[in-house]
C-alpha cells in the first residue's frame, strides 16, 4: 500500500500539477534572516570577542561547535532537510556554496536599534540585496524567505521600561512592525514571494528572564504581554501584505503556542522540563552556559541555555512549521508553500478567519504532534522523489 502510494506521488501527482499549472516549480532555495535562533555562524565573523556558541557544550550533541546557539541544529538546518537540499550556509563566510540560498541571521540581532557586532533586520535585507547578483531572478522568485526576529527588541523594551501604558506598547509594536513591512516590501520588490514567519514565544517564560526576575515559577508578565501585541500586529501584516502585494504567499507559524504548550505540559510534549535550561548556572540555569555546567541528556530539555532551544526542541518546531495544521501554521505549511505555483495569492476572507486558524486547539494539537512527526518523515521521502521526477520532466 505504502509503495502504491508513493509511487502515485511520485509519477502521477507532478503530472497533474504541470497540467494544471505549467509554471510549477519548487522552492530549491532558502533565504533566512533573524536572530540567534536562526544565527549558523554569521556571528563568528562580525564578532572581536569570544563567540559562545563557537565553543562547547554549544554543538555537543553533534559532536561540533559551529556557531549555532544550539546543542545541535537549528530551524533552518531542519527545514533545508526537509527540502531536500543542503544546510544553508552564513553568508559572512564568504567560500561557502550558496546556491540554494543564503543565512543572514545573526546573533542579537534586532529590528530597531543597532547592537554593535550584528545586523539588524534592515542591515540584512540589505546585505540580501547586495548579493542578489549570486541567484537568477526565477530562483529569487520561487525562493522561501524565513524570518524570525524581534526578541531582542522587546526584551531591552521590557527592561527598560517597567509598566508602560497600553499606548505606550502598541507604540513600540507599531514602530517594530513598520519596520518588518517595509523590509519584507524589499523583498518583495526584489522578486520575493514566498515568506514564512516564526512568531516570537512567550519571552517572559525564557529561562534567563524567569531568573532575573527572582520568581522561578511564574512567567513574566511584560515580556510575554508584548510577544503577543507583536503576534497579533505581525499576523494582521502579513493578511494587509497578501491583500496589497500580487502573488504575495505566506506561512504563519504560531511558535507562542508551541512553547506555551511545551513550557506547561513538557512531558506531554516528550521533555522533563521546559522551566529550567540544560545549562548554565543560577536558579533555572538562565546564564553563563558552559562546559562546567552542561546537563548529560539536553534532549530531555526545552531550553539548551537561557534563550535557546535544545536540538531537540527544535526539530519539533522544524516539523511543526513543515507539515502541520492551520492551527499550528497557516494559511500555508512550508511544505505546501513551498510548491505553491507562483503568481496565487491565498487569502484568508478576514482578519478574523486569519485569528481564529492561528488560535491553538490544544487537545488537538498534543494528539498531533507524534502523527505529524511521522507524516512530514514521510512527505520528505516521497517529496525527495517529487522532485527527482519533476526535475526529470521539466
Ligand atoms: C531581474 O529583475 C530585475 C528587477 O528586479 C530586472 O531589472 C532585470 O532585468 C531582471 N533580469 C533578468 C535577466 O530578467
Ligand atoms: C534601552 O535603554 C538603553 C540605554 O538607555 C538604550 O540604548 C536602548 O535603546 C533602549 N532600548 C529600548 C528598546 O528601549
Ligand atoms: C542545571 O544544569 C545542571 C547541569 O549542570 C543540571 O544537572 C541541573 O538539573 C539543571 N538545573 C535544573 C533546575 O534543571
Amino acid at each position: 500500500m505504502a509503495s502504491l502510494k508513493s509511487h502515485f506521488f511520485a509519477t502521477l501527482l507532478p503530472l497533474l500539477l504541470l497540467l494544471h499549472f505549467p509554471t510549477v516549480s519548487f522552492a530549491q532555495t532558502l533565504f533566512v534572516f533573524g536572530d540567534s535562533l536562526y544565527d549558523a555562524g554569521n556571528k563568528q565573523f562580525l564578532s572581536q570577542n569570544r563567540v559562545d556558541a563557537s565553543f562547547p557544550p554549544y554543538g555537543v550533541t553533534v559532536g561540533q561547535a559551529t556557531g549555532r546557539w544550539s546543542d545541535g541544529s537549528i530551524v533552518p538546518d531542519y527545514l533545508a532537510d526537509f527540502m531536500g537540499i543542503p544546510h544553508i550556509s552564513p553568508i559572512l563566510q564568504t567560500t561557502a556554496d550558496f546556491s540554494h540560498g543564503a543565512n543572514f541571521a545573526v546573533a542579537d540581532a534586532t529590528v530597531l536599534g543597532s547592537p554593535p557586532e550584528t545586523m539588524t533586520l534592515s542591515q540584512q535585507v540589505s546585505k540580501f540585496l547586495e548579493n542578489k547578483n549570486k541567484w537568477t531572478n526565477q530562483t529569487c522568485s520561487e525562493a522561501i524567505y524565513l524570518f524570525y526576529i524581534g526578541s531582542d527588541d522587546y526584551l531591552n523594551y521590557a527592561k527598560n521600561n517597567s509598566s508602560p501604558s497600553d499606548d505606550e506598547k502598541q507604540a513600540f509594536v507599531d514602530q517594530v512592525i513598520t519596520t518588518i513591512d517595509s523590509q519584507i516590501k524589499a523583498v518583495y520588490g526584489a522578486g520575493g514571494r514566498k515568506f514564512a514567519l516564526q512568531n516570537l514565544p512567550p519571552l517572559g517564560c525564557l529561562p534567563v528572564v524567569k531568573q532575573a526576575s527572582g520568581d522561578v515559577q511564574e512567567c513574566v508578565k511584560l515580556p510575554s504581554e508584548m510577544a503577543t501585541l507583536h503576534n497579533n500586529n505581525l499576523l494582521q501584516l502579513m493578511v494587509k501584505l497578501s491583500r496589497e502585494l500580487n502573488g504575495f504567499q505566506y506561512s504563519f507559524y504560531d511558535f507562542f503556542s508551541s512553547v506555551q504548550n511545551r513550557v506547561i505540559k513538557s512531558k506531554t510534549y516528550t521533555f522533563e522540563t521546559g522551566i529550567a535550561a540544560c545549562c548554565g548556572t543560577g536558579s533555572l540555569n538562565g546564564t553563563g552556559c558552559s562546559v562546567d555546567n552542561v546537563c548529560t541528556k539536553p534532549e530531555e530539555y526545552i531550553f539548551f541555555d537561557g534563550k535557546h532551544l535544545t536540538q531537540e526542541a527544535n526539530l519539533h518546531v522544524g516539523h511543526l512549521m513543515w507539515g502541520a495544521d492551520p492551527e499550528v501554521v497557516g494559511p500555508n505549511n512550508l511544505r505546501e508553500l513551498m510548491v505553491l505555483p507562483l503568481d496565487i495569492t491565498v487569502i484568508l476572507a478576514n482578519i478574523q478567519e486569519a485569528m481564529a486558524a492561528m488560535r491553538p486547539r490544544q487537545r488537538k494539537i498534543e494528539s498531533l504532534y507524534d502523527i505529524k512527526k511521522m507524516e512530514s518523515e514521510m512527505e520528505n521521502h516521497w517529496l525527495y522523489q517529487f522532485n527527482e521526477a519533476s526535475s526529470f520532466m521539466i
